[in-house]
């Protein structure tokens, strides 16, 4: 029987993978199936054909003829395509928040305010449809203007992760498509329902407002179609959300036929409580932090570097919250429930090998540490390991799950040191209310990541800032601020409007 979120959203338990334009959805059936299942119980959600290599070549041809039109197309005219779906997603939010909570495992609310994700950015977007502005320079030349501009970059690749299955998406696509650009989806294999829900609640917008095909799906059952992708030249640009280890591939793979690519990699999220810290915000910023989407999130807490002087208060505080947690472990369909399943079986495993490595590195479990596997589903325990070093392998290693590493520090300057010596550089916080101390955190010699707040936890961010990070969280900006620019070729133009041909730097060069 189809699974009634499915149905409110006007999905079966048999869907195509493939989204080819104008209205088409592929019949494939020989490039296998893909078979999202509900983390809760195991059960599977619904059967999503794969696509084939025809299907991604019919995709790419139609992208191609759309980009020739859509390019021509204002930009504010853009917009208001992209605030058609926007206001589409409106309309369906309930339903799509519940189906990524379905399909992901994420909570209820967790799953609603992705979509809200999702129209903000569409709403963010049409602003920026007017405001696509260009520089424009004093020439050196008499008689000479100098400005630039920004145009459409061509087709734009989107891979996005299972654990922000839809927002992520609407991140790249809604700016891509109000600059000028068509976007072309490959989502991850555990989460392709979700997806296909989103392409069909925006193209039947569209369609009804009489705009062309902006956006396009396929699945891939292996990693094949996904790898041609990453290695075609009329891919622009691919964006790519995921693990380090793939993103890396990804990166090299584009650079090499001298594309771009827009990488939202791991990231090892730190949390500074100094003892000025007001609490009352700290803990629970902590916890959501650490715990809020089963720790899945890349911008997870993931260390918290405690002053020695509230050490031990805070990690009783801390552990006293961890227990109300555990109570609250369940479907997380369900409002009542803070904390749902790890999305799958690998993940679990992911959790346990972590949990002993840090025990055999002289970590000591302060709460938490098993899997519940007395039930259906993958859950586990939210876990807090105290007494390893910043340098443990375990603590440098990004491990999707809800685990918290809480260490000590005496000195904020090596707090800051110890939260910015990982590999990756994507989110981290300060909890404080000593100015200097804040101040300290936010300077050129403060923390190295992408994002960093104060009496904010790390995860969470707002769609209007630019969001990632640096080192091996890859470089790239998604969302707000100018993050546009990454969708749009620059280009500097020189006008002559003298009667003379000045060269410049003064150069001398008489025929
Ligand atoms: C991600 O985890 O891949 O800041 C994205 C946050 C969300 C986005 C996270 N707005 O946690």
């Amino acid at each position: 029987m189809t699974h009634p979120v499915l149905t409110a959203l006007g999905l079966t338990d048999r869907e195509s993978g493939t989204y080819l334009g104008s209205g088409e959805w592929s019949t494939t059936s020989d490039a296998g199936v893909l078979e999202p299942t509900s983390p809760t119980d195991g059960s599977v959600l619904a059967e999503v054909k794969a696509s084939s290599k025809a299907d991604y070549e019919r995709i790419v041809e139609r992208a191609q003829a759309a980009f020739k039109v859509w390019r021509k197309t204002p930009a504010p005219r853009r917009g208001e395509a992209v605030r058609i779906c926007a206001e589409a997603l409106r309309q369906n939010k309930d339903a799509l928040g519940s189906l990524v909570a379905l399909e992901m495992g994420k909570s209820k609310p967790e799953g609603d305010g992705e979509v809200q994700e999702m129209i903000d950015i569409g709403e963010f977007a049409v602003g920026l449809s007017r405001q696509l502005y260009g520089l424009t320079m004093h020439s050196e030349r008499p008689g000479h203007r100098m400005y630039e501009q920004w145009h459409p970059i061509g087709l734009v690749g989107i891979i996005s992760a299972f654990n922000f299955p839809v927002a992520v998406w609407a991140w790249n696509a809604f700016v891509a498509a109000v600059c000028g650009n068509i976007c072309i989806w490959k989502p991850s294999p555990k989460t392709p329902l979700s997806a296909i829900a989103s392409i069909k609640i925006c193209n039947a917008a569209l369609k009804k407002a009489g705009f062309p095909d902006l956006f396009f799906l396929f699945n891939d059952a292996g990693t094949d179609l996904a790898q041609d992708f990453v290695d075609d030249r009329r891919i622009a640009l691919v964006s790519f959300t995921g693990s380090t280890k793939v993103g890396r591939q990804v990166g090299e793979r584009v650079a090499k036929r001298m594309g771009r690519s827009l990488l939202e990699l791991g990231g090892n999220n730190a949390m500074i409580v100094d003892k000025t810290a007001d609490l009352k915000l700290a803990i629970p910023a902590i916890v959501f932090g650490a715990v809020g989407t089963a720790g899945q999130r890349c911008t997870s807490t993931r260390r918290a570097f405690i002053h020695e002087d509230i050490y031990d208060d805070v990690l009783a505080k801390l552990v006293a919250a961890y227990k109300q947690v555990e109570g609250k472990i369940g479907d997380p369909t369900d409002p009542a429930n803070l904390m749902g399943p790890l999305n799958s079986a690998d993940a679990v495993q992911g959790y346990l090998e972590a949990v002993e490595k840090a025990k055999a590195a002289g970590g000591t479990v302060a709460t938490g540490g098993k899997a519940l596997d007395d039930r259906k589903g993958h859950f586990v325990l939210p876990t807090i390991i105290t007494g390893l070093s910043n340098d443990a392998d375990v603590v440098q290693t990004e491990t999707f799950a809800p685990i918290l590493y809480v260490m000590k520090y005496s000195k904020l300057d090596d707090a800051i040191a110890m939260q910015n010596d990982v590999p990756q550089g994507l989110s981290s916080a300060i909890f404080t209310t000593d100015l200097r101390a804040s101040e300290a955190f936010l300077a050129a010699w403060g923390s190295d990541c992408g994002i960093a707040n104060v009496n904010i936890g790390t995860s969470g961010a707002e769609i209007g800032g630019a969001f990632g990070g640096e080192k091996e969280t890859g470089g790239g900006r998604e969302s707000g601020s100018d993050a546009w620019k990454a969708y749009m070729r620059r280009q500097t133009n020189t006008i002559n409007y003298s009667d003379a041909l000045p060269l410049a730097q003064g150069i001398k060069f008489d025929l």
